[in-house]
Order: structure tokens, then sequence, then C-alpha cells
């Protein structure tokens, strides 16, 4: 067992500190008031192989493994959680399932353009009615010979109002339940396909979340990611991956979170002395310490799983549940450490703290990693 990083993973890490310390922290304050992300920025990503970071070089990618992925993904999400989700759509749920379940023809056509970054892409499974009862949704691909006929709404969509390429994912026959769903390729130029407004959210204020409409669209059968009837087992494991994107958010939040609230901790000064030397906050900071070095290591317990070519479904939802708790919690304290500059934007824990909590609901919320979890356990 080695716990050590390659040089070159550290040379990874430390160009996405780097970045992330240069181009995303000045302006992360007004990009979150204001709601936006600048193609700039995106672009800047791109230039990185950001977007592209595990994808095949012969598909415009950057080769990198898992462990890359979610140091990079760490490190974003200590500054910029928006940037990093961006980072984790892109990756770990379009790249990734247009490459594992793709055809030669739709990874030549859409994976290259995704996995340099000239192209955004954006993963549609979420509905009104049908967000954890994700087979339940009601959105409908009705077979037409050599097209389908898409009808529905999805909606949270990530890069939602950015994207060029939508997986969507939906039902065929219904009477065939889970094995009744496909998985299509949209482009946004679609006649039928509708952006909605952009939601005013709680956290990850910089990424676009918009409900999607889909009214007649034409989508050409070559669309179809895999064997008729596959899409929900698509979905399931592409989100197994991209549960180790949202878990390595959650882990960057809580590291950002700690190192402000340790160096605060450090130089204010309460009765006398730096508040640090007050046990109360000494406490505070060890649970800190040794909760988020154990939620570091279910995230790269998962990446190393992937990496090696073994089953990731516990490990992801694990790490992720875990993670995101840690995210939520340690962050509050990061803000209780802060005392009253915890609770103002120039201090960054307060925005750290609202960015924490989408890690709990999104890609499968904290209950449904427990249902995915105890079902692994108890069939194994
Ligand atoms: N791999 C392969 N197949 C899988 C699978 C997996 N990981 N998980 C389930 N399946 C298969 C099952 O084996 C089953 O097939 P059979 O009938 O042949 O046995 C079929 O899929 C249906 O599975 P379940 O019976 O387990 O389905 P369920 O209705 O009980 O739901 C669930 C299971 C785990 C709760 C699932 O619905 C789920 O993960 N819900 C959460 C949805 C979610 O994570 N949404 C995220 C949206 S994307 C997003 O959020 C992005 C973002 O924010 C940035
Ligand atoms: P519900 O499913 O209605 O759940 C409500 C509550 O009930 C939750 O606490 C849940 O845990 C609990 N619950 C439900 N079922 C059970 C059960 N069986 N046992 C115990 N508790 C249960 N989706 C996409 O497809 N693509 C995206 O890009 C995307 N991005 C998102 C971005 C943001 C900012 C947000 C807020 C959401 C995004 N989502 C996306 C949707 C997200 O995945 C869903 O919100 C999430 O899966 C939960 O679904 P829901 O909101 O419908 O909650």
């Amino acid at each position: 067992m080695d716990f050590k990083l390659s040089e070159e993973h550290i040379m990874i890490r430390d160009a996405a500190r780097e970045f992330a310390q240069t181009e995303l922290l000045p302006g992360v304050i007004e990009r979150d008031n204001k709601q936006e992300f600048s193609d700039k920025l995106v672009k800047k990503m791109s230039e990185l192989g950001f977007m592209g970071i595990m994808v095949d070089p012969k598909y415009g990618g950057s080769g990198m493994d898992t462990i890359s992925y979610v140091l990079i993904m760490e490190e974003l999400s200590k500054i910029d959680a928006s940037a990093s989700v961006m980072v984790s759509v892109n990756n770990s749920l379009v790249c990734y399932g247009l490459e594992a379940y793709g055809s030669e023809k739709q990874k030549e056509k859409y994976l290259t353009k995704l996995a340099s970054g000239e192209c955004i892409g954006a993963f549609c499974l979420s509905e009104p009615e049908a967000g954890s009862d994700a087979t339940s949704q009601k959105t409908t691909a009705i077979d037409k010979g050599d097209y389908y006929l898409l009808n529905g709404t999805k909606n949270w969509i990530t890069n939602g109002g950015r994207a060029d390429f939508y997986l969507v994912i939906a039902q065929t026959d219904k009477d065939k339940g889970s094995h009744g769903i496909n998985a299509f390729i949209v482009e946004k130029d679609m006649k039928g396909f509708h952006v909605g407004p952009k939601e005013d959210k709680l956290g990850i204020r910089g990424s676009d979340t918009h409900t999607l409409q889909f009214n007649d669209v034409k989508v050409p059968k070559e669309n179809r990611i895999g064997a008729n009837g596959s899409g929900f087992r698509f979905a399931m494991k592409t989100l197994s991956g991209g549960r180790i994107g949202i878990a390595a958010q959650a882990l960057g939040i809580a590291q950002g979170a700690y190192e402000l609230a340790l160096k605060y901790s450090k130089v204010r000064k309460a009765f006398g002395t730096e508040i640090g030397n007050h046990q109360a906050i000494a406490f505070k900071l060890a649970d800190m310490h040794t909760e988020i070095a154990a939620a570091r290591h279910l995230v790269m317990k998962a990446a190393w799983d992937k990496d090696q070519g073994k089953n990731y479904d516990l490990s992801s939802a694990m790490a992720k549940l875990y993670a995101s708790e840690v995210a939520m919690k340690h962050t509050v304290e990061a803000v209780q450490i802060h005392g009253g500059n915890g609770f103002v934007k120039d201090y960054h824990v307060e925005r750290l703290m609202r960015d924490a909590k989408i890690t709990q609901i999104y890609e499968g919320t904290s209950e449904i990693q427990k249902i995915v979890i105890s079902r692994s356990i108890l069939r194994d």
C-alpha cells in the first residue's frame, strides 16, 4: 500500500492549485453575486485540459487517470465550486458516458469537441416528478423508424444554458420499466428544444441551472447511446463515476473552509490570545483535520477502484455520502470560527457553506447514497 502521490500527480495538483489561486479566486465573490461564469474562464480551463481530463487523447482528451481528476476537482472546489461542477458534469457524466457507451461515430462527432472544451455538455436525468425516483420519469422518446420523437421536461440541468450537447434520458417503452429507457444526444439547435430561465440558487451560483423543454424534438436514431433499453443502466453506471467527482468537490469545499479557519485561528485574538489557543476552537480544528483526511481516503479509494478497473458503485457512493456530510458540517464550523466575519462575503467561508449544501443533494441525495450502500452490503 502506498499513500504517496506520484511526481506526476503532484505536478497536476499544483497546476490546478495555481490556476484556482490566480484565475478563479479573483472575482469569485462577484461571480457568486451576479450568478455568472465567463466563457473566458471556461476557455482557460479547456486550455489546461480540464474539460476532458480522463478522455483518451485520440478523442481530444488529456488521457489522465481518475486520481488526477479528483486532485483537480479538489483544487478547483477549494476556491470555486461553480467552476468545478461544470468540470465534473462535462468530464464524468458527459465525456465518460460517451467514451464508455457511445458509438465510434458519436465519439468522433461529439466527444472530440467536448473533451477539448470546444463544446460543453449537460446530463439530463431529473424531472419535476422524478428526481431520486429516477425510473419514474415521464419524458418520452417514441420510436418513429429512423428517428425518436422526444417530448417532456427535464429540470435542474447543470450547464443547461451554455451546453451545446445534452445527454437526455427518456422513456421509450413504459411497460418495460427501467428496461424501456434510452439515452440520447440532443443538439442545442434541434427544433422543439427550449431552455427555460436560470434558477436563482442558494449556492454554486456561478453555475447555470435550467429547466429544459422538449416539444416534438426529432432525434436521429444514430443519436441513441447503446442498445435499445439500456438508458437507465447507462445513467446509473455513469452516475457512479459522477459521484466520485462530486465527492472530490465536497472534499475541496471542506478543505478550503478548513484552511481559512486554521489561518484565522492563528491571527484572531480574543481574551488576550489567538483564538486557536482556546480549546473549543482547537478541537473544532482537530475534528475538521481528522474527518477531512478520512473523506480524502474514501475519495481516493473510489478513484483508485475506477482506475484499477474494479467495481466502484459502492466506493463512490460511500465517498460521496461521507465527503458531502463532512463538507456541510465543517463549513458551518468554519463560519463559527470566523465569528461575525464568517457571516460576510469577504471572508469566503459563508459561500463555501452555501456551496457545500448541494453536494448532499445532487447526483443522488445522501439518503439515496445510503440506499445504494445498504443494498450493496446486504446483497454481497
Ligand atoms: N449499474 C448497473 N445497473 C444498475 C445500477 C448500476 N449502478 N443501479 C441500478 N441498476 C439496474 C438494476 O440492476 C435494475 O436492473 P434489473 O431490473 O435488471 O435488476 C435497474 O437498474 C433498476 O434499478 P433499481 O431497481 O435499483 O431501481 P430503483 O428504482 O430502486 O432506483 C436508485 C435505484 C439507486 C434509487 C436510482 O434511482 C438513483 O440512483 N436515484 C438517484 C438519481 C440521481 O442520482 N440523479 C442524479 C441526476 S444527475 C445530477 O444530479 C448531476 C448534477 O447534479 C451535477
Ligand atoms: P426528491 O427525490 O423529491 O427528494 C426529496 C427528499 O426525499 C430528499 O431528501 C430525498 O433524499 C428524500 N427521498 C426520496 N426518496 C427517498 C427514499 N426512497 N428513501 C429516503 N429518502 C428519500 N439533475 C440532472 O439530471 N442533471 C443535472 O445536471 C442536475 N444538476 C443539478 C443542479 C442543482 C443545483 C440541483 C439543485 C439539482 C440538480 N440535479 C440535476 C437534480 C438532482 O439530481 C436532484 O435534485 C436530486 O437527485 C434529488 O431529486 P429531487 O430534487 O426531485 O428530490
